[in-house]
């Protein structure tokens, strides 16, 4: 076994406390990877809340960092090269979602990059607020030239989750697309869109982000507590990805959709109550997307490095990850925290 630091939750609520962690020794078809840096998501605040406390949770899932060591299967890496990891490290490989390449669907679940269970010897996975993580190749991304390391490991989960249903939902030159919730996924939707030629809006609570709003290239803000904004924009978009990471009451964002437009939730992953006829008039859709697959993610980090698209970020010690999560807890993010792991010894090859 190899062993790297890390910070872990022993409990529902617990700070974070830096601690050793083992990591597998490689198999065959394994990269280690350095962690450089690892984006502070909204879903290691739901887990590191809700944690039950009965394993090890090591949270974070988009990362950026170098290849330290191979497999001696590994062709597509070399020592020294620069590679992305998501929130998804294994998959079945066989099933039919998989063999289309939306390995996040997979009939036997995808492993998750922490709480998962490894598919070869059952340990569960302990994530990448960490100095090292070892990763099938598959799962391991080249990262472009051109993207900033730190800005861009959000990509790998924020990222990937908005540009699946914007892609997936025909998003392009003219669409009108609306992001409700501006944050950590609700910014890159924004970003994404408009490098698709979208014309984007921006529904937030907060109507101080209209500065913002421009900064990203969006085109207008709703605020979403002005209930005369919200009426006067009724059936004005054909897609809405609603980030907004609480649970809440749908029905006024469907109100916005357009004839035959989607509303896309991938913000609050729990029971959704909708009245039929929020979706009957205006034969409206309802769905859904999370992560992304292998195809999808080698295109979107293509796509940002030729747009020039990465997160926002507030660049963090990893020592004050605690004080990330707190602040992300009160909304005060603009818009994603980024830990540098490089204060965490490194203890690997
Ligand atoms: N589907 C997936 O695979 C997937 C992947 C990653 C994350 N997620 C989930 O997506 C959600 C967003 O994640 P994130 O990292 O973007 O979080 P975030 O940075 O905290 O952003 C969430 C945004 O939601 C809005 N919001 C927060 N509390 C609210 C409330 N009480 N009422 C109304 N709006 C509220 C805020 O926007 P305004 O201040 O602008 O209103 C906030 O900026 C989380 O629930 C996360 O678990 C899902
Ligand atoms: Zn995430
Ligand atoms: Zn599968």
């Amino acid at each position: 076994m190899r062993t790297t630091l890390g910070w872990q939750a022993d409990h529902a609520g617990a700070a974070l406390r830096r601690t050793s962690l083992r990591r597998r020794d490689l198999r065959a078809d394994d990269l280690a990877v350095r962690v450089d840096y690892c984006g502070v998501c909204h879903t290691d605040l739901h887990a590191v809340r809700a944690h039950p406390g009965e394993a090890p949770l090591v949270p974070g899932h988009e990362f950026t960092g170098v290849v330290t060591d191979i497999g001696q299967e590994v062709t597509r890496f070399a020592v020294g090269d620069q590679v992305a990891v998501g929130n998804i490290v294994d998959s079945c490989g066989g099933c039919a979602m998989c063999e289309v390449g939306q390995e996040n669907f997979c009939h036997e679940f995808p492993t998750l990059t922490y709480g998962g269970t490894d598919r070869r010897d059952g340990t569960t996975t302990l994530g990448a607020f960490s100095r090292e993580y070892v990763v099938r190749d598959v799962f391991a991304y080249p990262l472009p030239a051109g993207l900033d390391p730190a800005a861009a490991a959000p990509l790998l989960c924020a990222g990937i989750t908005v540009w699946e249903p914007l892609r997936a939902l025909g998003v392009g030159p003219g669409t009108r697309v609306a992001v409700a919730g501006l944050g950590g996924l609700g910014h890159l939707a924004v970003k994404l869109a408009v490098a698709l030629g979208a014309d984007t809006t921006v529904i937030s609570r907060s109507a101080d982000k209209a500065d913002d709003v421009r900064r990203l290239g969006g085109h207008d803000l709703i605020v979403s507590t002005d209930e005369r904004q919200m009426t006067a924009a009724r059936d004005r978009f054909d897609v809405v990805i609603d980030t907004i990471a609480v649970p809440h009451d749908v029905s006024p964002y469907l109100k916005l959709v357009a004839l035959d437009g989607t509303l896309s939730q991938v913000g609050h992953l729990g029971t959704v109550t909708v009245q039929a006829t929020d979706l009957l008039i205006g034969r409206k859709k309802l769905s859904s997307a999370g992560s992304g697959g292998r195809p999808a993610t080698a295109a979107l980090l293509e796509f940002c490095a030729q747009h020039d698209v990465a997160a926002d970020i507030e660049l963090l010690p990893s020592a004050r990850v605690n004080e990330a999560l707190d602040r992300l807890a009160r909304n005060d993010v603009r818009y994603r925290f980024v830990l540098d792991m490089s204060d965490l010894q490194w203890e690997g090859s």
